[in-house]
């Protein structure tokens, strides 16, 4: 038993294009021997695919970043956000317990209807108000029902330095136009996926060593910690917020001899103003402490991780 847990993990990410996936991808270099497929080989809306990706790399590790993200585009195609968000994890999940492999995967606020007035916990009645949220959420009931030793890392407003995502839309914009109307009255903590991505592998690291210290499999000294953990960046804004303090430490970073009036006005406006396809939650602050308490992990604060994540533009 020694031998096999002293040897080199192979860590199977999914969704190595996509924002989160791109940072572990990179971030959990050090802790084994990584393989992220495209979707050309391993295709989340294909059981067999799936399955086939995972027999031939046998995973000790399966770490699923991957997900049908388009909250609107969901309302119009459900089949696709429930077979890449719910079906294709119950299948890895399946592929995992052959295996005896550990699970680590992603969810969202969106489970949430936002209604509460404190943040988040864990243990919180879900009611999701559309269907990527209902998707997520029955990816996350997917895992937990499979027996799989797993960590689910629920999280927020998910933006970084490349991809498509809120920051990056509003710094284009921003240059471009002379006043932009951000929505101002939804709650939440913008989280960088840099920062995701390092907790993840402090988790793993830590579980890495006591599976080393105690000869057992991964899977096995995770199986207590199995569960939901709320991981976002710490404190709280609102879409609006977010923009200000991105505009504001971009012109920060500006030389002095830029015009500090390139940036447009920013206006706060109600999500009334703002209609989408799919209905987002009031409140998305999620409470952060299990995964401090339990897992010895804690994220940065929302505005730190923000510089960090501009400083890699
Ligand atoms: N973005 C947010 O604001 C946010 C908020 C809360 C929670 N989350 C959760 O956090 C996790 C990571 O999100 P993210 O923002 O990093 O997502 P993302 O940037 O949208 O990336 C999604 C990834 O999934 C892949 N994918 C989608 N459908 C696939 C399929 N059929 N087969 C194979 N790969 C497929 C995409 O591949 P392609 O490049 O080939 O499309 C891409 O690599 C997800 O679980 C998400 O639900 C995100």
């Amino acid at each position: 038993m020694a031998s096999s847990t002293a040897q080199r993990q192979r860590i199977l990410v999914t969704g190595g294009s996509g924002q989160v996936g791109w940072s572990l991808k990179h971030t959990l270099q050090p802790l084994g021997d990584v393989h992220a497929p495209e979707r050309g080989e391993m295709d989340l809306t294909s059981a067999a695919s799936i399955r086939e990706a995972i027999r031939a790399f046998k995973p000790h590790w399966i770490v699923n970043p991957a997900a049908y993200t388009a909250v609107d585009k969901a309302e119009a195609e459900p089949e696709l956000a429930f077979a890449v968000n719910r079906s294709a994890v119950e299948v890895m999940a399946e592929e995992a317990k052959a295996l005896g492999a550990a699970f680590i995967h992603y969810s969202t606020d969106y489970v949430f209807d936002g209604s509460s007035s404190t943040p988040y916990v864990e243990e919180d009645s879900t009611n999701p108000l559309g269907v990527y949220g209902r998707s997520k959420l029955e990816g996350e009931q997917a895992l937990a029902a499979s027996g799989v030793p797993h960590l689910i890392f629920r999280t927020s407003w998910v933006y970084g330095s490349r991809g498509k995502n809120f920051l990056l839309t509003i710094l284009k914009l921003a240059r471009e136009r002379e006043e932009l109307r951000i929505v101002a009255d939804q709650h939440g903590a913008p989280t960088w996926c840099g920062d995701l991505a390092r907790i993840t592998a402090e988790a793993m690291l830590a579980l890495q060593a006591t599976s080393h210290a105690q000869c057992l499999p991964a899977a096995e000294v995770l199986a207590p910690l199995s569960g939901i953990y709320h991981a976002c960046n710490g404190g709280e804004t609102t879409w609006y917020g977010f923009a200000a303090e991105a505009v504001r430490q971009m012109r920060l970073q500006s030389q002095p001899n830029q015009s500090t009036a390139a940036y447009a006005r920013l206006v706060p406006i109600t999500t009334a103003e703002y209609p989408t396809p799919a209905k987002r939650p009031q409140s998305s602050r999620l409470d952060c402490g299990k995964l401090r308490r339990r897992l010895d992990v804690s994220m940065l604060d929302w505005q730190p991780a923000l510089s960090r994540a501009l400083s890699e533009l």
